[in-house]
């Protein structure tokens, strides 16, 4: 298939592309590059054809040929929500929504849209299937709640959206994240020698790595279009459902000589849901997700100690996307609606 993936420079874009492409997918790119200088590991830079910077300015015109867009470009995070609601609606939401509607009249048949468990925000401890109500608690699971609602409006028999609830993702990728949080949690525990909590560890936050996530994309963009139109799919495992204090002890156990530390400022997190992925197990059967916590914790550490990670890098803005975003503006290169200058 000839598939847009917008957003291929970010953490999971990074991870995804080489995927598709090696089953023989042909890969387009588009995206706005503010994390282009950002590299960890294989410092290659990402070459792929693409059509346009922003997702803002995107034509009709650009969207057509595709068979498919996988939608993962957009303000990723809550923090980057939390700086400018507004901004986070403009893109995730109003940008997001024109896309879709203009790869419809463009004749795309499929858009995957990479959603978030985060839609169930405050939730309790029982677990929550696709049907339950959307709880979101931030404005980054408002705009993921708002372009899934648009995008059912869309769907007919030309034009097939799916909703890809993805649980928090981990793993290693050349456009690393460390704001997510075991990538987060073993990086303090390599470069400190403490095991971070920054908040009581008690909320449940389902974990998911970016290969098998990635595999699921695949699995979407295969499937016949009856199986996955107008669907939500929670996207992660089941037996991958964590409280964070569990996370922490999990590295703890893994990174050699460290400790467990509650950080002075730890408050409350309103962000706890428990995710039941039942339905991607029984739709995709043949989906064999690999992944799990600990293994994820070690190859974050084995990667971190090849590349000598220290704790001013980890600490700087280098990989965090809300530090990145500040550090462009505060130089004068975008201006404050995230527009090169
Ligand atoms: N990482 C997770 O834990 C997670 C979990 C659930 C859902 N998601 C969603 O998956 C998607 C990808 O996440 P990620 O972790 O790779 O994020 P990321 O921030 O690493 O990547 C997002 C990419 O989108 C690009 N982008 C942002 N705004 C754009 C615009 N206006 N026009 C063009 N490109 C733009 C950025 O330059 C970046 O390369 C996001 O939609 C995110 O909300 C991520």
């Amino acid at each position: 298939m000839k598939v847009l993936v917008t957003g291929h420079q970010g953490y999971i874009g990074a991870c995804m592309v080489p995927l598709l492409q090696a089953a023989g997918h042909e890969v387009i790119g588009l995206d706005s590059a503010w994390f282009e200088e950002q590299r960890f590991g294989d410092d290659r830079p990402i070459l792929l054809p693409t059509v346009g910077g922003d997702l803002r300015d995107s034509k009709v015109k650009d969207l057509r040929g595709f068979e498919a867009v996988v939608h993962l470009a957009g303000l990723s995070n809550d923090p980057l929500g939390d700086i400018d609601a507004g901004l986070t609606h403009e893109i995730n939401t109003v940008a997001s929504v024109r896309l879709a509607e203009m790869a419809k009249e463009a004749g795309v048949r499929r858009f995957l849209f990479s959603s978030s468990c985060s839609t169930y925000g405050a939730a309790g401890d029982a677990p929550l299937d696709e049907s339950a109500d959307f709880n979101p608690v931030t404005p980054y699971a408002v705009s993921k709640v708002e372009m899934e609602q648009a995008l059912a409006e869309l769907a007919d028999d030309d034009f097939s959206p799916a909703y890809l609830r993805n649980a928090t993702a981990y793993g290693v990728s050349s456009r690393l994240r460390m704001d997510l949080v075991l990538n987060n949690l073993v990086a303090w525990a390599y470069t400190t020698g403490k095991v971070r909590l920054l908040s009581d560890g008690s909320p449940w936050r389902p974990i998911v790595h970016i290969e098998d996530m990635s595999r699921v994309f695949l699995a979407l963009l295969e499937a016949p279009r009856e199986v996955i139109h107008d669907q939500a799919f929670n996207v992660g495992r089941s037996e991958e459902n964590f409280r964070i204090r569990e996370l922490a002890e999990i590295v703890a156990e893994t990174v050699p000589d460290c400790e467990l530390e509650i950080a002075p400022d730890a408050g409350p997190d309103k962000r706890s849901y428990r995710v039941d992925f039942s339905k991607l197990e029984s739709t995709f059967p043949d989906l064999d997700l690999q992944w799990t916590a600990r293994r994820g914790a070690q190859e974050l550490l084995d990667a971190y100690r090849a590349a000598g990670l220290t704790f001013e890098q980890f600490d700087g803005p280098g990989f965090k996307r809300l530090g990145t975003i500040q550090g462009l503006i505060a130089a004068g290169r975008l201006d404050d609606s995230l527009r090169w200058t």
